[in-house]
């Protein structure tokens, strides 16, 4: 690798609920990092691609700025740093490459546990804190409820017991937060989980061409996860049923099996989740030596 060699780099969260799924993701992507752990950024060892390691709310404005290719964040922060954007720059977008299956919550509004919810409308006059004001604001004009927004960065769920104010929007991920607070979760304004985000700026091709191979590489990681390799013995007459039964599998290959005629092997690769209640569905079918296993890597 020269000194010219053209490098990406990836904004992650530093620490915290993202940052161990993000890095996984990444290592089983083939990318290997000189790590610290008190550095900002690690340089890529084995490919022109270095990790920024960066508080989640900064990840959409490293994007839309061009400091970073790629990122991964929350849904949730996205959307409300994408609006923020868009107050400056109308036309600022990022792209969602991929939803990453992790890092699932919910922004949801929440009022005092001991209250009664009637609706968004009881909102109307109160005021609501949150540290998403922007998604906040535009849920409250969807549901046409004129509520103050009391914008806070942290410790939202306080606001309600000081007397700050009537409500909260705020994230929910296992709701102990909410619990511990004496609040309820009542209305969802953004279901949410980690994506994989590109912002806009133009790459020479040769950039483009790293970019490309390394986000193939990313969704070929969260693929091979949902993917699983089924193999069983089936009686030939039971095929058309049993090919019905295996979850996604689009043409399975079937194989004989030698000294029994009435009998074929088949394997097959399943794109959605295999759960027992399948495996007991082959078995009911006719299906015998049921084998499930786990696929690596994929590049289709
Ligand atoms: C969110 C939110 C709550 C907590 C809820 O903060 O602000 O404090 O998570 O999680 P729970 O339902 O599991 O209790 P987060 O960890 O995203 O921190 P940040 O807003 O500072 O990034
Ligand atoms: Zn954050």
């Amino acid at each position: 690798m020269t000194e010219s060699t053209p490098r990406i780099k990836i904004a992650i969260q530093k620490s915290g609920r993202l940052s161990e799924d993000s890095l996984r993701l990444l290592k089983q992507s083939g990318l290997q990092f000189e790590s610290s752990k008190d550095k900002l950024f690690w340089f890529g060892r084995n490919l022109p691609v270095d990790l920024l390691l960066v508080r989640d709310d900064d990840i959409p404005r490293l994007l839309l700025e061009g400091v970073c290719e790629l990122g991964i964040v929350g849904e949730n922060v996205a959307a409300e740093k994408l609006l923020e954007a868009r107050k400056r720059r109308p036309d600022a977008h990022l792209d969602n490459l991929a939803a990453l299956e992790f890092g699932y919550c919910r922004l949801m509004l929440a009022i005092p546990e001991d209250q009664e919810y009637s609706g968004p409308k009881q909102l109307d006059g109160g005021r609501v804190a949150t540290s998403y004001p922007r998604l906040t604001r535009s849920w409250l004009r969807e549901n046409g409820v004129e509520a103050e927004i009391v914008v806070l960065n942290g410790a939202v769920e306080i606001a309600p017991s000081l007397g700050t104010a009537d409500a909260i929007v705020d994230l929910v991920s296992t709701g102990t937060t909410l619990r511990a607070n004496h609040l309820k979760p009542v209305a969802t304004v953004l279901n949410s989980q980690a994506a994989l985000y590109r912002g806009r700026s133009r790459l020479a091709p040769e950039r483009q061409a790293l970019l490309d191979k390394l986000v193939q590489r990313v969704l070929g990681v969260q693929r091979a996860a949902e993917t699983k390799y089924v193999m069983l013995h089936a009686p030939r007459d039971r095929l058309a049923r049993i090919s019905e039964i295996l979850p996604g599998a689009e043409t399975p290959t079937v194989l004989p099996l030698e000294g029994q005629p009435d009998k074929v092997a088949v394997h097959a690769l399943c794109t959605e989740q295999v759960f027992w209640e399948h495996l007991e569905e082959l078995k009911s079918a006719g299906a015998s030596a049921i084998l499930v296993l786990p696929v690596e890597k994929m590049l289709v």
